[in-house]
Protein backbone atom coordinates (compact mmCIF):
# COMPACT_ATOMS: atom_id res chain seq x y z
CA UNK A 1 0.00 0.00 0.00
CA UNK A 2 0.95 3.64 -0.79
CA UNK A 3 0.78 6.31 1.52
CA UNK A 4 3.03 9.15 0.09
CA UNK A 5 0.81 11.72 -2.08
CA UNK A 6 2.11 12.76 -5.20
CA UNK A 7 1.93 16.80 -6.20
CA UNK A 8 1.35 17.41 -9.09
CA UNK A 9 0.27 20.83 -10.94
CA UNK A 10 -3.09 20.76 -10.13
CA UNK A 11 -2.51 19.93 -7.00
CA UNK A 12 -1.96 16.89 -5.08
CA UNK A 13 -3.29 13.62 -7.02
CA UNK A 14 -4.53 11.01 -4.52
CA UNK A 15 -5.00 8.17 -6.55
CA UNK A 16 -2.10 6.61 -4.95
CA UNK A 17 -3.26 7.04 -1.09
CA UNK A 18 -4.32 4.46 1.09
CA UNK A 19 -8.56 4.39 0.73
CA UNK A 20 -9.06 5.67 4.14
CA UNK A 21 -6.63 8.70 3.08
CA UNK A 22 -8.51 9.44 0.10
CA UNK A 23 -11.87 9.47 1.17
CA UNK A 24 -10.76 12.37 3.73
CA UNK A 25 -9.13 13.65 1.24
CA UNK A 26 -11.85 13.92 -1.20
CA UNK A 27 -14.68 14.51 1.33
CA UNK A 28 -13.19 17.19 3.90
CA UNK A 29 -16.29 17.47 5.89
CA UNK A 30 -18.22 14.53 4.45
CA UNK A 31 -17.12 10.93 5.40
CA UNK A 32 -18.66 7.14 3.84
CA UNK A 33 -21.13 5.30 5.65
CA UNK A 34 -19.26 2.46 7.24
CA UNK A 35 -20.18 -1.03 6.50
CA UNK A 36 -22.05 -3.12 8.60
CA UNK A 37 -21.31 -6.44 10.19
CA UNK A 38 -22.23 -8.92 7.88
CA UNK A 39 -25.04 -10.38 10.01
CA UNK A 40 -27.30 -8.20 12.46
CA UNK A 41 -28.63 -11.23 14.06
CA UNK A 42 -32.00 -11.98 15.40
CA UNK A 43 -33.14 -8.71 17.50
CA UNK A 44 -32.67 -6.71 14.40
CA UNK A 45 -34.88 -9.24 12.75
CA UNK A 46 -37.78 -9.13 15.19
CA UNK A 47 -37.60 -5.38 15.28
CA UNK A 48 -37.82 -5.77 11.35
CA UNK A 49 -41.28 -7.56 12.56
CA UNK A 50 -42.48 -5.54 14.72
CA UNK A 51 -41.53 -2.12 12.68
CA UNK A 52 -44.12 -4.00 10.07
CA UNK A 53 -46.71 -5.04 12.59
CA UNK A 54 -50.44 -2.91 12.58
CA UNK A 55 -50.69 -4.43 16.75
CA UNK A 56 -48.44 -1.52 17.69
CA UNK A 57 -51.57 0.56 17.02
CA UNK A 58 -54.86 1.82 18.67
CA UNK A 59 -57.41 0.25 15.83
CA UNK A 60 -54.86 -2.36 14.30
CA UNK A 61 -54.38 0.37 11.10
CA UNK A 62 -51.04 1.45 10.99
CA UNK A 63 -47.53 0.25 11.21
CA UNK A 64 -44.18 2.44 11.78
CA UNK A 65 -43.63 1.38 8.40
CA UNK A 66 -46.98 2.88 6.95
CA UNK A 67 -45.19 6.06 7.64
CA UNK A 68 -41.47 5.02 7.32
CA UNK A 69 -41.43 2.87 4.47
CA UNK A 70 -37.90 1.50 4.26
CA UNK A 71 -38.38 0.48 0.30
CA UNK A 72 -39.32 3.92 -0.44
CA UNK A 73 -36.62 6.49 1.02
CA UNK A 74 -37.91 5.71 4.94
CA UNK A 75 -41.18 8.47 4.96
CA UNK A 76 -44.28 8.60 3.88
CA UNK A 77 -43.56 11.07 0.71
CA UNK A 78 -46.56 13.28 2.28
CA UNK A 79 -45.97 16.90 3.79
CA UNK A 80 -47.18 15.94 7.20
CA UNK A 81 -48.32 12.10 8.14
CA UNK A 82 -51.91 10.80 8.53
CA UNK A 83 -52.24 8.61 12.04
CA UNK A 84 -54.60 6.74 13.09
CA UNK A 85 -58.17 7.47 12.30
CA UNK A 86 -56.89 9.51 9.61
CA UNK A 87 -55.37 12.14 11.90
CA UNK A 88 -53.33 14.62 9.82
CA UNK A 89 -50.17 15.15 11.91
CA UNK A 90 -48.52 18.92 12.54
CA UNK A 91 -45.07 17.96 10.81
CA UNK A 92 -43.12 16.05 8.05
CA UNK A 93 -42.03 12.34 8.79
CA UNK A 94 -38.28 12.31 8.36
CA UNK A 95 -36.72 9.14 6.78
CA UNK A 96 -35.93 6.54 9.13
CA UNK A 97 -33.42 5.31 7.09
CA UNK A 98 -30.75 7.48 8.75
CA UNK A 99 -31.84 8.08 12.13
CA UNK A 100 -29.31 6.15 13.50
CA UNK A 101 -26.41 8.65 12.31
CA UNK A 102 -28.13 11.76 14.35
CA UNK A 103 -27.28 12.87 17.40
CA UNK A 104 -30.66 12.90 18.62
CA UNK A 105 -34.00 12.15 17.35
CA UNK A 106 -37.18 14.21 16.22
CA UNK A 107 -36.86 17.29 14.42
CA UNK A 108 -36.14 18.99 17.50
CA UNK A 109 -34.00 16.77 19.21
CA UNK A 110 -36.75 15.60 22.25
CA UNK A 111 -35.34 12.13 22.20
CA UNK A 112 -32.03 11.39 22.79
CA UNK A 113 -31.32 7.72 21.53
CA UNK A 114 -33.56 5.52 18.91
CA UNK A 115 -34.73 3.58 22.34
CA UNK A 116 -36.41 6.44 24.00
CA UNK A 117 -38.16 7.60 20.33
CA UNK A 118 -40.46 4.42 20.24
CA UNK A 119 -42.34 5.72 22.88
CA UNK A 120 -43.18 8.71 20.62
CA UNK A 121 -45.25 7.45 18.11
CA UNK A 122 -47.36 4.36 20.07
CA UNK A 123 -48.47 7.42 22.24
CA UNK A 124 -49.04 9.96 19.75
CA UNK A 125 -52.65 10.43 18.87
CA UNK A 126 -51.61 11.55 15.14
CA UNK A 127 -50.00 8.52 14.64
CA UNK A 128 -50.25 4.66 16.49
CA UNK A 129 -53.03 6.28 19.00
CA UNK A 130 -52.53 3.34 21.64
CA UNK A 131 -50.43 2.64 24.77
CA UNK A 132 -47.58 0.63 26.46
CA UNK A 133 -50.61 -1.24 28.20
CA UNK A 134 -52.81 -2.15 25.26
CA UNK A 135 -49.36 -3.26 22.79
CA UNK A 136 -48.16 -4.85 25.25
CA UNK A 137 -51.15 -6.96 25.34
CA UNK A 138 -52.06 -7.27 21.98
CA UNK A 139 -48.48 -8.33 21.44
CA UNK A 140 -48.34 -11.03 24.28
CA UNK A 141 -51.56 -12.11 22.55
CA UNK A 142 -49.70 -13.51 19.60
CA UNK A 143 -47.81 -16.65 20.74
CA UNK A 144 -44.91 -17.36 18.08
CA UNK A 145 -44.38 -13.36 18.31
CA UNK A 146 -44.33 -14.24 22.48
CA UNK A 147 -41.99 -16.98 21.78
CA UNK A 148 -39.84 -15.28 20.02
CA UNK A 149 -39.31 -12.35 22.47
CA UNK A 150 -38.83 -14.97 25.50
CA UNK A 151 -35.72 -16.65 23.46
CA UNK A 152 -34.46 -13.71 22.78
CA UNK A 153 -34.86 -11.60 25.85
CA UNK A 154 -35.03 -15.01 28.24
CA UNK A 155 -35.51 -12.37 31.36
CA UNK A 156 -37.61 -9.68 30.52
CA UNK A 157 -39.73 -11.35 27.91
CA UNK A 158 -42.28 -8.58 25.93
CA UNK A 159 -41.76 -5.31 27.80
CA UNK A 160 -41.66 -1.10 26.66
CA UNK A 161 -37.56 -2.00 26.89
CA UNK A 162 -37.30 -5.11 25.06
CA UNK A 163 -39.59 -4.19 22.00
CA UNK A 164 -37.82 -0.43 21.44
CA UNK A 165 -34.81 -2.64 21.95
CA UNK A 166 -35.52 -4.47 19.17
CA UNK A 167 -36.90 -2.09 16.82
CA UNK A 168 -33.90 0.29 17.22
CA UNK A 169 -31.30 -2.92 16.50
CA UNK A 170 -33.39 -2.78 12.96
CA UNK A 171 -33.30 0.96 12.73
CA UNK A 172 -29.35 0.93 13.12
CA UNK A 173 -29.51 -2.24 10.10
CA UNK A 174 -31.62 0.07 8.12
CA UNK A 175 -28.09 2.72 7.20
CA UNK A 176 -27.50 3.00 3.41
CA UNK A 177 -24.35 1.66 2.27
CA UNK A 178 -22.29 1.99 -0.99
CA UNK A 179 -23.87 5.15 -2.04
CA UNK A 180 -22.37 6.27 -5.48
CA UNK A 181 -20.77 8.81 -3.55
CA UNK A 182 -19.07 6.72 -0.67
CA UNK A 183 -17.89 4.61 -3.83
CA UNK A 184 -16.03 7.93 -5.00
CA UNK A 185 -14.72 8.85 -1.55
CA UNK A 186 -13.30 5.53 -1.69
CA UNK A 187 -11.73 5.60 -4.26
CA UNK A 188 -13.89 4.89 -7.72
CA UNK A 189 -13.37 8.11 -9.91
CA UNK A 190 -16.55 7.11 -11.86
CA UNK A 191 -18.64 6.16 -9.75
CA UNK A 192 -20.42 9.60 -9.89
CA UNK A 193 -20.87 11.89 -12.61
CA UNK A 194 -19.08 15.36 -13.33
CA UNK A 195 -21.97 17.25 -12.66
CA UNK A 196 -22.31 15.52 -9.48
CA UNK A 197 -18.88 16.22 -8.79
CA UNK A 198 -18.95 19.91 -9.09
CA UNK A 199 -22.08 20.16 -7.56
CA UNK A 200 -20.12 18.89 -4.51
CA UNK A 201 -17.69 21.47 -4.99
CA UNK A 202 -20.38 24.25 -4.61
CA UNK A 203 -22.25 22.53 -2.03
CA UNK A 204 -18.87 23.04 -0.19
CA UNK A 205 -17.90 26.66 -1.76
CA UNK A 206 -21.22 27.97 -1.17
CA UNK A 207 -21.12 26.69 2.79
CA UNK A 208 -23.96 23.84 2.64
CA UNK A 209 -21.48 21.58 4.34
CA UNK A 210 -20.71 24.04 7.75
CA UNK A 211 -23.92 22.43 8.77
CA UNK A 212 -24.77 19.50 6.29
CA UNK A 213 -21.29 17.26 7.27
CA UNK A 214 -20.23 14.11 8.73
CA UNK A 215 -21.32 10.89 8.04
CA UNK A 216 -24.88 11.74 7.19
CA UNK A 217 -24.19 14.95 5.76
CA UNK A 218 -26.26 16.26 8.60
CA UNK A 219 -27.86 14.59 11.66
CA UNK A 220 -25.22 16.12 14.36
CA UNK A 221 -26.10 19.66 15.16
CA UNK A 222 -28.83 22.21 15.84
CA UNK A 223 -29.32 25.13 13.73
CA UNK A 224 -32.11 27.41 13.30
CA UNK A 225 -34.26 27.60 10.14
CA UNK A 226 -34.12 31.23 9.40
CA UNK A 227 -30.24 32.34 10.29
CA UNK A 228 -29.68 34.92 7.04
CA UNK A 229 -33.76 35.77 6.92
CA UNK A 230 -37.35 35.57 8.57
CA UNK A 231 -38.44 31.93 6.77
CA UNK A 232 -41.37 32.24 8.80
CA UNK A 233 -42.68 35.93 8.59
CA UNK A 234 -42.15 34.84 5.00
CA UNK A 235 -44.06 31.78 4.85
CA UNK A 236 -46.67 32.76 7.74
CA UNK A 237 -49.07 30.60 9.77
CA UNK A 238 -46.70 29.95 12.19
CA UNK A 239 -47.90 27.10 14.13
CA UNK A 240 -46.32 25.16 17.86
CA UNK A 241 -44.56 22.43 15.26
CA UNK A 242 -42.74 25.74 14.08
CA UNK A 243 -41.26 26.50 17.82
CA UNK A 244 -38.49 23.75 17.03
CA UNK A 245 -36.07 22.82 20.09
CA UNK A 246 -38.07 26.20 21.75
CA UNK A 247 -40.51 23.50 22.63
CA UNK A 248 -37.68 21.06 24.45
CA UNK A 249 -35.43 23.49 25.99
CA UNK A 250 -37.79 26.43 26.69
CA UNK A 251 -35.26 28.94 25.67
CA UNK A 252 -35.38 32.17 23.40
CA UNK A 253 -32.39 31.08 21.46
CA UNK A 254 -33.37 27.56 20.49
CA UNK A 255 -37.22 29.33 19.08
CA UNK A 256 -37.23 27.83 15.36
CA UNK A 257 -33.86 25.91 15.90
CA UNK A 258 -33.99 22.27 14.53
CA UNK A 259 -31.94 19.44 13.94
CA UNK A 260 -30.24 20.01 10.93
CA UNK A 261 -31.50 16.51 8.69
CA UNK A 262 -29.46 14.34 7.24
CA UNK A 263 -29.36 14.32 3.37
CA UNK A 264 -28.17 10.95 2.86
CA UNK A 265 -31.07 9.55 0.23
CA UNK A 266 -32.54 13.08 0.27
CA UNK A 267 -33.53 12.50 -3.51
CA UNK A 268 -36.26 10.08 -1.81
CA UNK A 269 -37.64 12.08 0.60
CA UNK A 270 -39.59 14.77 -1.03
CA UNK A 271 -41.38 16.87 0.37
CA UNK A 272 -39.03 18.78 2.32
CA UNK A 273 -38.47 20.66 5.88
CA UNK A 274 -40.27 20.13 8.66
CA UNK A 275 -43.43 21.56 7.42
CA UNK A 276 -43.00 19.54 4.74
CA UNK A 277 -43.21 22.80 2.32
CA UNK A 278 -40.98 22.00 -0.33
CA UNK A 279 -41.69 19.98 -3.06
CA UNK A 280 -38.56 19.34 -5.17
CA UNK A 281 -34.92 19.05 -4.10
CA UNK A 282 -34.16 22.35 -6.47
CA UNK A 283 -37.02 23.74 -4.49
CA UNK A 284 -35.19 22.85 -1.19
CA UNK A 285 -31.97 23.99 -2.39
CA UNK A 286 -33.38 27.96 -3.51
CA UNK A 287 -34.95 28.01 -0.17
CA UNK A 288 -31.51 26.73 1.67
CA UNK A 289 -29.90 29.48 -0.10
CA UNK A 290 -32.20 32.37 0.61
CA UNK A 291 -32.46 31.48 4.09
CA UNK A 292 -29.39 29.97 5.84
CA UNK A 293 -26.71 31.73 3.36
CA UNK A 294 -28.67 34.73 2.19
CA UNK A 295 -27.40 34.48 -1.50
CA UNK A 296 -29.46 33.84 -4.64
CA UNK A 297 -28.23 30.37 -6.33
CA UNK A 298 -28.57 30.24 -9.88
CA UNK A 299 -30.84 27.35 -11.61
CA UNK A 300 -27.41 25.57 -12.98
CA UNK A 301 -25.76 26.09 -9.55
CA UNK A 302 -29.08 24.17 -8.22
CA UNK A 303 -29.14 21.54 -10.78
CA UNK A 304 -25.41 20.87 -10.08
CA UNK A 305 -26.05 20.67 -6.23
CA UNK A 306 -29.20 18.00 -6.87
CA UNK A 307 -26.79 15.96 -9.05
CA UNK A 308 -24.52 15.54 -5.90
CA UNK A 309 -27.44 15.28 -3.36
CA UNK A 310 -28.75 12.29 -5.63
CA UNK A 311 -25.16 10.77 -5.31
CA UNK A 312 -25.87 10.16 -1.92
CA UNK A 313 -28.53 7.43 -2.60
CA UNK A 314 -27.20 4.71 -1.08
CA UNK A 315 -28.88 0.57 -0.51
CA UNK A 316 -30.07 -0.90 2.83
CA UNK A 317 -27.85 -4.18 3.28
CA UNK A 318 -29.60 -7.26 2.69
CA UNK A 319 -29.74 -8.66 6.54
CA UNK A 320 -28.73 -12.37 7.12
CA UNK A 321 -31.97 -13.23 9.48
CA UNK A 322 -35.06 -12.46 8.60
C1 LIG B 1 -48.55 8.37 11.40
C2 LIG B 1 -47.20 8.38 10.91
C3 LIG B 1 -46.09 7.81 11.77
C4 LIG B 1 -46.03 6.58 12.36
C5 LIG B 1 -47.10 5.50 12.39
C6 LIG B 1 -44.71 6.48 12.95
N1 LIG B 1 -44.01 7.62 12.70
FE1 LIG B 1 -42.07 7.94 13.14
N2 LIG B 1 -42.28 9.87 12.68
C7 LIG B 1 -43.41 10.45 12.15
C8 LIG B 1 -43.29 11.89 12.20
C9 LIG B 1 -44.32 12.87 11.70
C10 LIG B 1 -42.04 12.15 12.79
C11 LIG B 1 -41.47 13.53 13.12
C12 LIG B 1 -42.03 13.96 14.47
C13 LIG B 1 -41.27 15.12 15.09
O1 LIG B 1 -40.09 15.31 14.77
O2 LIG B 1 -41.85 15.83 15.91
C14 LIG B 1 -41.42 10.85 13.05
C15 LIG B 1 -40.13 10.68 13.57
C16 LIG B 1 -39.52 9.45 13.74
C17 LIG B 1 -38.13 9.24 14.03
C18 LIG B 1 -37.07 10.32 14.18
C19 LIG B 1 -36.22 10.41 12.94
C20 LIG B 1 -35.29 11.57 12.96
O3 LIG B 1 -34.46 11.66 12.04
O4 LIG B 1 -35.39 12.43 13.84
C21 LIG B 1 -37.94 7.88 14.15
C22 LIG B 1 -36.64 7.16 14.45
C23 LIG B 1 -39.22 7.26 13.94
N3 LIG B 1 -40.16 8.24 13.67
C24 LIG B 1 -39.48 5.90 14.08
C25 LIG B 1 -40.76 5.40 14.19
C26 LIG B 1 -41.09 4.10 14.75
C27 LIG B 1 -40.09 3.12 15.33
C28 LIG B 1 -42.45 3.96 14.64
C29 LIG B 1 -43.31 2.82 15.13
C30 LIG B 1 -43.21 2.50 16.55
C31 LIG B 1 -42.94 5.17 14.00
N4 LIG B 1 -41.90 6.03 13.79
C32 LIG B 1 -44.27 5.39 13.66
C33 LIG B 1 -44.49 9.77 11.63
C34 LIG B 1 -44.81 8.46 12.01
C1 LIG C 1 -26.96 27.25 8.89
C2 LIG C 1 -27.14 25.82 8.68
C3 LIG C 1 -27.53 25.33 7.31
C4 LIG C 1 -26.98 25.63 6.10
C5 LIG C 1 -25.81 26.56 5.81
C6 LIG C 1 -27.68 24.84 5.11
N1 LIG C 1 -28.64 24.08 5.71
FE1 LIG C 1 -29.89 22.80 4.77
N2 LIG C 1 -30.91 22.54 6.52
C7 LIG C 1 -30.60 23.15 7.72
C8 LIG C 1 -31.69 22.95 8.65
C9 LIG C 1 -31.75 23.44 10.10
C10 LIG C 1 -32.68 22.22 7.96
C11 LIG C 1 -34.04 21.80 8.50
C12 LIG C 1 -35.02 22.94 8.26
C13 LIG C 1 -36.40 22.59 8.73
O1 LIG C 1 -37.11 21.88 8.03
O2 LIG C 1 -36.79 23.01 9.80
C14 LIG C 1 -32.16 21.97 6.61
C15 LIG C 1 -32.82 21.25 5.62
C16 LIG C 1 -32.30 20.99 4.36
C17 LIG C 1 -32.92 20.16 3.37
C18 LIG C 1 -34.22 19.40 3.54
C19 LIG C 1 -33.95 18.00 4.06
C20 LIG C 1 -35.19 17.24 4.43
O3 LIG C 1 -35.08 16.04 4.62
O4 LIG C 1 -36.27 17.82 4.59
C21 LIG C 1 -32.11 20.16 2.25
C22 LIG C 1 -32.33 19.41 0.96
C23 LIG C 1 -30.99 21.01 2.56
N3 LIG C 1 -31.13 21.50 3.85
C24 LIG C 1 -29.95 21.30 1.68
C25 LIG C 1 -29.06 22.35 1.89
C26 LIG C 1 -28.22 22.91 0.85
C27 LIG C 1 -28.12 22.39 -0.58
C28 LIG C 1 -27.53 23.94 1.41
C29 LIG C 1 -26.61 24.91 0.74
C30 LIG C 1 -27.20 25.67 -0.37
C31 LIG C 1 -27.93 23.99 2.82
N4 LIG C 1 -28.88 23.03 3.06
C32 LIG C 1 -27.41 24.87 3.75
C33 LIG C 1 -29.44 23.84 8.01
C34 LIG C 1 -28.60 24.37 7.05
Amino acid sequence: MVFAARDTQAGIDDRDLHPMLQAWQRGGPVSPVPHPPPSLGEKAALGEALFHSRLLSHDGSIACASCHSPEAGGGDGRPHSVGVGGAVGEINAPSVLNAALGLAQFWDGRAATLEEQVAGPIHEPHEMGSSWEEVLARLAADPPLRARFDRIYPHEGISPATVADAISHYERSLVPVDADFDRYLRGDERAISATAREGFARFKAFGCASCHQGVGVGGNMYQRFGVMGDYFADRGGVTEADLGRYRVTGRDEDRHVFKVPSLRNVALTAPYFHDGSAATLDEAIRVMARYQLGREIGEDDRRLIAAFLESLTGRVAPRATR
